[in-house]
Parts: structure tokens; sequence; C-alpha cells
């Protein structure tokens, strides 16, 4: 059964708290809450103020997707607004082990995200110090966008990477995800969907997220 991660960035944010109620009274397991700087990411969300007043409105794990350079200067004040998961970009960090140690050592756990185009197989080295592999797919900066078929594949390659290891590193899979894809994604090895547009611009969010649980 997979987890669940409703990604807050489509939830209505005038209505936050209602948004919160709604996810703790769900099956939703983590919070996904994607942090965008404007510079790694063509687009900027929100932050730290936000992310501690969603993290005191439930008891679920927030996890916390940073689309940010120089993640490093933040951690610290991420895990004190309540982050449980920090995830980092491969792509955004030149000295990523130092990254993850950072991390684990403020008391989070650790999470590595990759873009559509990065190879599955350079997670290889990091892969043992780590809690999360986020597999982006689609390119990361908005909601609503489409799932990239190859993800199936990279995802294939990853969880025997993973299993072949004998480590203990869920598999979490972020952007496009639907009600239709959603079985495919789990049959080739995510552990974690997030799913924003999915979730908050459906008629029934806590059914779509039943619905996303059962598969
Ligand atoms: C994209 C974010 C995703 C996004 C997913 O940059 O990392 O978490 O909110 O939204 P959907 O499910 O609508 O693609
Ligand atoms: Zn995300």
């Amino acid at each position: 059964m997979p987890l669940i991660a409703p990604s807050l960035l489509s939830a209505n944010f005038l209505k936050l708290s209602d948004e919160c109620k709604m996810l703790n009274d769900s099956e939703a397991d983590w919070f996904h809450l994607d942090v965008m700087d404007g510079r790694f990411v063509p687009n900027i969300s929100f932050g730290i103020p936000v992310i501690s007043a969603i993290s005191k409105a439930t008891k679920k794990t927030c996890d916390v997707h940073l689309m940010i350079l120089e993640p490093e200067k933040y951690a610290e004040a991420f895990r004190d607004a309540g982050a449980n998961n920090l995830t980092v970009h491969y792509e955004a960090c030149v000295h990523l082990h130092r990254n993850i140690e950072q991390i684990k050592s403020l008391g989070m756990m650790a999470g590595v995200a990759i873009n559509p185009h990065t190879r599955v197989e350079l997670l290889r080295d990091i892969l043992p110090d780590i809690d999360v592999v986020c597999l982006m797919s689609v390119n990361p900066g908005f909601g609503g966008q489409s799932f990239i078929p190859n993800t199936l594949e990279k995802l294939s390659t990853l969880r025997k990477m993973i299993n072949e290891l004998n480590l203990d590193v869920k598999i979490e899979v972020d952007g496009g995800i639907t009600l239709e894809n959603a079985k495919q994604i789990v049959d080739s090895g995510a552990d974690v969907l997030v799913a924003g547009n999915a979730v908050f611009k459906s008629a029934d969010p806590k059914q779509t997220i039943h619905q996303l649980k059962s598969l």
C-alpha cells in the first residue's frame, strides 16, 4: 500500500486551515510542502512561516521538498519550522553528501530529489546515506503538469538498485500523478505518491486520497 503525500501547492491558500483539517481526517500519510526560490526553479512558492503554521496544524509527517539553491543555509530553519523529512535537489547541491549529513544531524530524515534528465545511477554512492529518493516525474516548478512517461523506466531501475543493495530507502514519485496512472507507478516500485492537482482539484479530495491509497 503506497504512502500518499498530497502537495499543498495545489491547496486553497485562503483556506489553509480547512485544507489541513481535511488532510488530517483523510488517509493521507505525509503533507508534501514545495518550497521554490525563483532561482533553482522558475517559480516562487511559500517558505518558512507558512510551513511553521502548517506543521502546527498536523501530527502527520511534514515532507518538505526544497527546490532551492544553497539549501544548507536554511536546513536548520526548516527543522525549526517543523520539517520531518527534508529533501534537497541533486542538481542544486555541489556538496550533496555534506548537505545530507547536515540534515540528519539536525534530526530529520534526508531526501534527494532528481530532475527528469538526471540518471538514477548517479545516486548509487549517496543511496546508503539517505531515507528518501524523490523522483521528479515533471520538471519542478509548477503543479498540474503531465507525467513524463520515461519516469517509469527510471523508477524500475532505481527500485532494482535499492533492492540489490538491500537498503531501506523510500522512492517518492512527484508530479503529474492521477487516478489513471497511479497504479502503474506503484507497480513500477513507488513507495510514496505525491499528488497536488489530483487531490485538491478533485470534487472529493478525501475520497481521491482513499482511492490512491487503495490501489
Ligand atoms: C512540482 C512540485 C510537485 C507538485 C505536484 O514542482 O514538486 O510537488 O506540486 O503537483 P501535481 O500533482 O499537480 O503535478
Ligand atoms: Zn514536490
